[in-house]
């Protein structure tokens, strides 16, 4: 029989099997009813036995048409594994990524893409590093491939994959007064005067969602919308700061006073976000992976190491 059935038949015969009739089969195929009956009388010709038959108006199988359909199931299955990774190596060979990323999370996301684009030098990429409000225009105009950020949004469904830890740690100059101090309360930090990043900042919401379940508030002496005006301003000494571990990467040893304050690190993550509905590319998804691989070796580790976040940073 291998030698003889034709794909044809087997498609017909399985749409036959899974529609329980040749009227519907046809109209799926887009055959007419004839060519239907004569391929299935070929292919019954063929195995030498009967694969259907009529009950009243329902088509059913029988105990040899019940294996057919298995097997041709099989075939089929196979069939698409193979065309699948067939179009991803395909995809990986030359594509598009098209990446956005919020602020903070553009200490660590260049660094991957490239990495990336290294290994796949004929997919063109692009990263777009941005505030929230865009990265949620553009989520819901559905323009980009995949969202870096620090918190899935609650306006849009998305998918949300967790790729590595985002610990927030307080900073200040290196000759600041609380430098050498322990176990600092919260209370006594919010005496000071702090450096914000702007409202609507992942950052900022984490620090003031910690500090205002302590029924404590913070009051900014100066809010700058850049993680590197605020190192700036720590370093002037014109107040202290919290920021994502990630925002000290290429910083020296002791360049930062990373404060022992009590409940920091606070411990956030980065996500890899795509809107709910869409079906993601073989190359996003490609990345996906990669970043999931490379999480640990991300894990942060600015210019003080684990000193420098204290404990519990980049666990
Ligand atoms: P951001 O970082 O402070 O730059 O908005 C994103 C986040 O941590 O949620």
């Amino acid at each position: 029989m291998r030698h003889h059935t034709t794909f044809r038949q087997l498609e017909i015969f399985e749409s036959i099997a899974r529609l329980s009739s040749f009227t519907r089969a046809s109209e799926e195929l887009y055959l007419t009813q004839p060519t239907v009956s004569m391929q299935m009388k070929k292919l019954t010709d063929i195995v030498g036995s009967p694969l259907v038959e009529q009950v009243g108006k329902k088509v059913l199988l029988t105990e040899d048409g019940r294996e057919l359909a298995q097997a041709t199931r099989e075939i089929f299955a196979i069939l698409d594994r193979y065309t699948m990774s067939v179009a991803q190596r395909r995809g990986l060979e030359k594509g598009k990524l098209k990446l956005m990323a919020i602020t903070t999370a553009s200490y660590f996301a260049p660094r991957l893409l490239g990495e990336f684009a290294k290994l796949h030098p004929g997919i063109d990429v692009s990263l777009r590093v941005t505030n929230k409000e865009q990265v949620l225009a553009s989520m819901a105009d559905n323009l980009d491939d995949l969202y870096l950020l620090g918190q899935p949004p609650d306006e849009i469904e998305v998918v949300a994959t967790p790729i590595m830890d985002n610990p927030i740690v307080v900073l200040a100059a290196p000759g600041h007064p609380l430098a050498k101090e322990k176990h600092i309360p919260l209370a006594r930090l919010a005496q000071e005067p702090w450096v914000m990043r702007e409202a609507g900042s992942g950052t900022r919401k984490a620090i003031e969602r910690l500090f205002r379940e302590q029924g404590l508030e913070i009051r900014p002496r100066l809010e700058l919308g850049s993680n590197e005006a605020i190192k700036q301003a720590i370093l002037a000494g014109l107040g202290i700061s919290a920021l994502s571990c990630h925002a000290l990467t290429l910083h020296q040893p002791g360049q930062f006073a990373v404060l022992d304050a009590e409940a920091f690190p606070i411990q956030r993550h980065w996500y890899a976000a795509y809107p709910a509905g869409r079906q993601i590319s073989v190359v996003a998804r490609a990345f996906l992976d990669f970043l999931l691989t490379q999480s640990s070796e991300t894990a942060c580790s600015p210019g003080g190491g684990a000193a420098c976040c204290g404990e519990g940073c980049g666990k």
